[in-house]
């Protein structure tokens, strides 16, 4: 199956896209047709300045790296690197209706965040749609906050098959039901946007002070407690074993238990889930060079997918090349 998926870089990934995305990138490798990108086009909708749009966009590959993501296996690269992305959005933007990306939430809520809102924002889930149609991508596992977009690119492609003949596959989104939605320090989804978020390499004090300051009701040691609506323990359960994981929920509804015991373990969890990711992103730093050489032949494996692609597209639209 052909995996597809992309992350912003728009500052540095935080556990919620580890956890709600990242991770399942690592996983669907094995055994299947992986692309990952940084999608640097999208981040240009905010971020406005060109070094630090390039020092993300390493960054996040580095991340990657770090992470597991095999660069033999899967085509890691970044989005400018596949100008096709522009070219097919501007075919879907005919075939999309105004309507459609009225109704979309995500740009709502940036606009409602105080975001100055720019018309890449708003033809953003057109970009998107372009992403993943280009490599007719089967499978494309995000959090939930992007369940709306794979919606609309379904739409988007059903509506150009129907118009210009079946030459899209129309993608599934894969979102894991206990990470969906990975909340952050204050309670509220985890997002840079938010300010509630823990660093996928956070580490030492910095850390400390974020998990110690998550936000958590005020009920006494001794009260029963309830594991489904706490934060640390959402948290927790996404690294500790299945055994442990029962056994906190048990101590959490018998009473008996404080936040700082659970939050103390917590840390003591996410340090060492990600130690040796930050070990491993450390020698990577060592060798920029090696970095940008991937992205390069990622690069390259990605955008002789998207033209073959395109050159259908340009067909089945009255508009092939004419050289
Ligand atoms: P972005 O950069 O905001 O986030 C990257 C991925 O992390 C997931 N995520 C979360 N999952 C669970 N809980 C959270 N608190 C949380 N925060 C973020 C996101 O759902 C996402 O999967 N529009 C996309 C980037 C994109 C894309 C694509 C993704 C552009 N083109 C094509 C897939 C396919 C975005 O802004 O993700």
């Amino acid at each position: 199956m052909r995996i597809l998926s992309g992350i912003q870089p728009s500052g540095r990934p935080h556990v919620g896209n580890y956890f709600g995305a990242l991770r399942q990138y690592i996983t669907l490798q094995a055994g299947n047709e992986p692309f990952y990108f940084i999608a640097s086009y999208h981040a240009l909708t905010a971020v406005q300045d060109a070094p630090l749009l390039r020092e993300y966009t390493v960054g996040v590959a580095l991340d990657f790296l770090a992470l597991g993501l095999d660069p033999q296996h899967a085509a890691l690269f970044a989005q400018q690197d596949v100008p096709e992305v522009t070219e097919l959005a501007w075919i879907l933007s005919c075939v999309t209706p105004m309507g459609l990306l009225e109704r979309a939430v995500s740009y709502k809520d940036k606009v409602a965040q105080g975001l100055i809102p720019n018309h890449g924002l708003f033809a953003y889930p057109v970009l998107q749609a372009a992403d993943i149609l280009v490599y007719l991508s089967d499978l494309v596992p995000v959090g939930q906050d992007q369940k709306q977009h794979l919606e609309m690119t379904r739409d988007i492609a059903g509506k150009f098959n129907q118009q210009f003949g079946e030459v899209f596959v129309i993608p599934e989104p894969y979102i894991l039901d206990s990470t969906a939605v990975v909340p952050g320090i204050d309670g509220r989804k985890m997002s840079k946007s938010y300010g509630n978020e823990i660093g996928i390499f956070d580490e030492g004090s910095a850390l400390k002070k974020k998990v110690m300051s998550i936000v958590t009701d005020s009920a006494p040691v001794e009260a029963p407690k309830d594991p489904a609506e706490s934060t640390p323990f959402l948290l927790l359960s996404m690294i500790a074993s299945e055994e442990e994981t029962a056994e906190w929920e048990a101590r959490y509804k018998a009473g008996g238990m404080g936040y700082g015991e659970v939050k103390k373990r917590l840390l003591e969890l996410i340090d060492g889930y990600f130690a040796p990711f930050r070990e491993r992103r450390r020698e990577l730093e060592k060798d920029p060079a090696y970095v940008l050489d991937v992205l390069r032949e990622g690069g390259m494996r990605a955008r002789a997918v998207a033209q073959q692609v395109m050159r259908r597209v340009r067909e089945a639209t009255g508009l092939p090349t004419t050289y």
